[in-house]
């Protein structure tokens, strides 16, 4: 039988070949996308859209950021990979640069985010066991409801989201979930000396964007302070310039005791991610208890330095920050005109609108298909939630043209 090459097939060929012998684990809109430069990616016919997702805000820098890709070429041609059996000389600048960069003493890479949250949750119990003094396998790590850490069942086992555990059990012993944006909880949860660690996102991603009071993410610091518990932020998606700060826990000047960081290290460009936190917490493992094939690889180290350097020395966070204001005030204008958006929310460029309707309509789904066909992409979070995240290079005027699609789209559903 002869196999057509990509360039032949169609893009609807292409979607079926991808469900036909692709795993049925997402929904994806139906584009087809080839290329992707800047703020913009472009279908397999040469149609450009703008990303309003930005791979769930792995692409902060843009797509095939110059720097980044001119990082990864140079350094795939000399050295990818030696695993940590040996050193090599791209880790230990990389692990100075990052440690300096986020202000703690030492890093672990990993690779994808949820295996950062599974070495967070790893640290946090040998620092209850070798440091704090609780009893062997009796460390409990608090979570909160609504959370998105990953598909592991580590990291399913702290969420309350049917559509991430149902099916999936048994799950991890030892946590235990409390409501969001709730400190008298947290509070009650941590009178238990057995608690160890309380790990959350500072802004809720996955959940909708769900943003918390003013203060929480500072009260629940204190608190976690007060009983020598760990405060762990899961900034995979908030990190990394997203929400207008470096990390969002700036806004509330909290500096996390273990941060964990992915997507938008690489710029989007490889897997990367990793773990910070001081001595302390650090040093409990040991050489052989924790680590990964992939993990510090010289390729991921010259990629994540150069993305690094870019959210820096282009000023993305305040980028993120300026943007971000006019996106909420453009919105909140479409929503005064408009009763189909029940809410405009968000931090920097990651925002999200409530569509006017219930959580299972297909309103958002429909909307972002004639955001589509206007040549914008963004995804629904949860039923009637969409998400927009767009690349943090985005211009004013690339932002103005993106809003008068996102208006005149909803303004004619
Ligand atoms: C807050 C948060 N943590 C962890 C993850 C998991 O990252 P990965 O898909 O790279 O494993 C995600 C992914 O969306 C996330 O948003």
């Amino acid at each position: 039988m002869q196999t057509k090459t990509t360039e032949h097939l169609s893009e609807k060929e292409m979607m079926l070949l991808e469900d036909q012998y692709g795993a049925h684990n997402y929904h994806p809109l139906p584009v087809v996308l080839a290329r992707g430069e800047g703020v913009f990616v472009y279908d397999v016919n040469g149609k450009q859209y703008y990303d309003f997702l930005s791979a769930y805000s792995a692409v902060n820098q843009g797509h095939c950021h110059p720097r980044i890709i001119s990082a990864l070429t140079k350094q795939a041609a000399i050295l990818t990979l030696t695993s940590r059996a040996f050193y090599n000389d791209q880790l230990g600048s990389y692990e100075k640069f990052v440690a300096e960069f986020f202000g703690y003493d030492k890093v672990l890479p990993m690779n994808t985010g949820v295996e950062a949250v599974e070495t967070a949750i790893k640290l946090c119990r040998k620092w209850a066991y070798t440091e704090k003094g609780i009893a062997l396998h009796r460390a409990k790590i608090i979570f909160v409801s609504g959370n998105f850490h990953g598909r592991t069942l580590g990291a399913i086992s702290a969420s309350s989201d049917p559509s991430s555990t149902a099916g999936f059990g048994p799950y991890m012993p030892g946590y235990q979930i409390i409501p969001y944006n709730d400190l008298d909880s947290l509070a009650n949860a941590l009178e238990d000396p057995e608690v160890a660690g309380f790990l959350a996102e500072p802004i809720q991603g996955e959940a909708g964007v769900i943003v918390p009071d003013p203060g929480y993410l500072k009260s629940a610091y204190e608190l976690c302070k007060d009983r020598n518990v760990l405060f762990i932020a899961d900034e995979v998606q908030t990190g990394i310039a997203r929400t207008g700060k470096l990390l969002c826990c700036d806004h509330e000047e909290v500096k996390p005791d273990i941060l964990i960081l992915g997507k938008a290290l690489s710029g989007g460009v490889l897997p990367v991610s990793a773990v910070l936190a001081d001595d302390e917490i650090m040093l409990t493992i040991k050489p052989g208890e924790h680590g990964s094939t992939f993990g510090g690889n010289p390729l991921a180290c010259a990629v994540a330095t150069a993305a690094l350097e870019v959210v820096r020395d282009e000023a993305l966070a305040m980028n993120a920050a300026k943007m971000g204001q006019i996106f909420r005030k453009k919105m909140n204008q479409l929503k005064g005109q408009n009763d189909l958006v029940r809410e405009v929310r968000g931090k920097g460029l990651l925002n999200a609108l409530e569509i006017n309707d219930s959580e299972d309509s297909s309103t958002a789904w429909e909307i972002c298909l004639a955001l589509r066909d206007g040549g914008l992409l963004a995804k629904p979070t949860h039923g009637n939630i969409i998400r927009f995240a767009p690349p943090l290079i985005i211009t004013e005027e690339q932002l103005d043209v993106c809003c008068q699609i996102i208006s005149h789209t909803i303004n004619n559903f």
